[in-house]
């Protein structure tokens, strides 16, 4: 039993913060910013937009793109490490505004930038047993809320937002989530964690060569497994942490350059939102094209990682 990919959407909060923007409250600059990181702005929610608004933003953009509405859905996964409230579910949250009248099940996945992925292969799962017709999974979180102002070597590093993709039972194996890998090493826990204050914790160098490593790992991993090579793949989409990263990554893969989509220079680092904020702005650009095979690995906090192949 497979699955195949029906609808998307997105949603980034309207102000956009330059580097220009850090260097006049920090002491950075915009080439030290590009640099090492390749972001060139990131968008920040209002101070009373939460991790539920820009999901529901994203989610209702995605029904509207299928032209369904929730009472076609029977499962909402959410991937976000930044909800404001301990409970309930952000995804409980997103299918009661908008209006559901069915029952269906809804939940978050916690897997920092990795909660996409870990979402994908819960929802696969459920295709794969046949115990689910259409499930909408949705990125999104509001680093913003994490962001200490005092440390540099983390501030500018992230953004909000929120992506949704729909996908429905299909009888194809070869559409759709066609495979997943999730990973996780709780010894790693130092090198990049959250405080309960809300402050980011992270050794970037050491971070910086974990995902170096961990992402190839993961998306040759899959390859294997899914008996392709890298010839076969039409896209990277790799989580959008750092363009130095994602560049090493997929060099060490043999990948030319010109399969990898880059948008870490529009959004930032939004986390558990990168993938499908990343396949939207694809989509929506006519970048990436109905029928191409998609290779998304993904890496973070945790320590986690994984990847996943879609045909979109
Ligand atoms: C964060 C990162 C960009 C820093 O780059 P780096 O080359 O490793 O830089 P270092 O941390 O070694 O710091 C080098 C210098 O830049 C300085 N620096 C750090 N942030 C800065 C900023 N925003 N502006 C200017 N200088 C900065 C440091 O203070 C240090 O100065 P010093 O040499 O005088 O001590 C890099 O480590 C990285 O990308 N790591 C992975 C982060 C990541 O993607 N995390 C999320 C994973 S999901």
């Amino acid at each position: 039993m497979g699955n195949k990919l029906i609808g998307y959407g997105s949603y980034l909060p309207r102000k956009t913060v330059t580097n220009a923007d850090f260097e006049r409250v920090m002491d950075t600059s915009d080439q030290w910013i590009v640099e090492r990181t390749g972001i060139r702005q990131r968008h920040f929610a209002a101070e009373n937009e939460t991790v539920a608004d820009m999901a529901l933003a994203a989610a209702r953009a995605a029904l509207k793109n299928t032209g369904l509405t929730v009472d076609d859905l029977d499962m909402v996964i959410v991937a976000t490490t930044t909800p404001e409230l301990d409970f309930p579910s952000v995804a409980v949250q997103v299918v009661g505004r908008l209006g559901a009248t069915k029952n269906i099940p809804a939940f978050d996945v916690r897997g920092a930038c990795t909660g996409y992925i870990y979402a994908l292969h819960c929802g696969r799962a459920f295709f794969t047993s046949g115990m689910c017709e259409r499930i909408m999974f949705i990125g999104a979180e509001k680093m913003s809320r994490f962001i200490d102002m005092n440390d540099r070597s983390t501030a500018v590093l992230f953004g909000d937002g929120a992506g949704a993709l729909i996908f429905e039972r299909s009888t194809s194996s070869y559409s759709g989530i066609i495979d997943t890998v999730v990973m996780s090493d709780g010894k790693s826990f130092d090198m990049l964690h959250g405080t309960a204050d809300h402050k980011i914790v992270m050794n970037g160098p050491e971070t910086y060569k974990k995902a170096v490593m961990l992402m190839p790992d993961a998306a040759r991993y899959i390859m294997e497994h899914a008996g392709i090579t890298a010839d076969d793949v039409d896209w990277i989409v790799p989580h959008q942490a750092n363009l130095r990263i994602i560049q090493s990554g997929a060099k060490r893969l043999g990948f030319p350059l010109e399969k990898i989509l880059v948008t870490v220079d529009k959004h930032a680092n939004t986390s558990g939102a990168s993938g499908a904020l990343a396949l939207a702005y694809a989509f929506d650009n006519n970048i990436i094209k109905k029928g191409q095979l998609v290779l998304y690995p993904a890496f973070g906090s945790g320590l986690t990682w994984g990847a996943t192949l879609i045909r979109v």
